[in-house]
């Protein structure tokens, strides 16, 4: 089966190929042409996954999913959360969210967060939702290279590396996105016989 995920961002990508079977094949927005971003106008994660999908989806009539994630930190009152990508400004420096998130964080104790990622999946006319949390802790200054956004600075519970200390295999054993990619292969593994399509 093929299906096109909705994303520009290579590390996704990279992330949700590495565990999915072979009889998902991923084709790429350049795959169908499209340079332009997809809008993300929602308020929500799950408004922003949505919206990324119906718009493939009303513009290319193919099969797709697409996701939207974001960091939730507790004593921000949930923030980034769906700004996560422009928490700083909308120039989008991962360097500068990670340095706003670590000065808004100084003088609090509590530095537990989670990161959230929903899938949705276009089949035809119906819309599919996958949703994937990883609990954790921000810590006081980064670590590790690998990875992006702010993964330098997430160490997931129950474990003594960052995401950016992780390489893919290790991150996918604990992160959002696999957990919301693996809901949705187990439901395309039950749902639709992937060696006939
Ligand atoms: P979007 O889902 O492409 O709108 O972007 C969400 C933003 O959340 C990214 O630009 C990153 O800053 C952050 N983010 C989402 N997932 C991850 C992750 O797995 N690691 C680190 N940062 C992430």
């Amino acid at each position: 089966m093929k299906l096109l995920f909705a994303t520009k961002n290579l590390n996704k990508a990279n992330e949700i190929k590495d565990i999915l079977p072979k009889q998902i094949q991923i084709i790429t927005l350049k795959d169908i042409g499209l340079e332009e971003d997809i809008p993300e106008t929602s308020k929500t994660i799950r408004g922003n996954a949505l919206q990324k999908v119906n718009f493939i989806k009303n513009h290319f009539k193919i099969n797709c999913f697409a996701e939207d994630s974001g960091l939730e930190i507790d004593s921000l009152n949930g923030e980034p959360g769906v700004d996560s990508a422009i928490y700083a400004g909308k120039h989008r420096d991962d360097n500068d969210n990670i340095n706003l998130v670590l000065k808004k964080l100084k003088s609090k104790a509590n530095r537990k967060a989670q990161f959230k990622t929903i899938i949705a999946l276009k089949i035809n006319e119906n819309i599919f939702e996958f949703e994937g949390v990883v609990n954790g802790t921000i810590l006081l200054n980064r670590r590790g290279k690998n990875g992006f956004g702010y993964d330098s600075i997430f160490e997931p519970e129950n474990c003594c590396k960052t995401f950016a200390e992780m390489n893919i295999h290790e991150k996918n054993y604990y992160s959002h996105r696999s957990k919301a990619a693996n809901k949705m292969i187990t439901f395309l593994e039950k749902t639709i016989n992937l060696s006939n399509t």
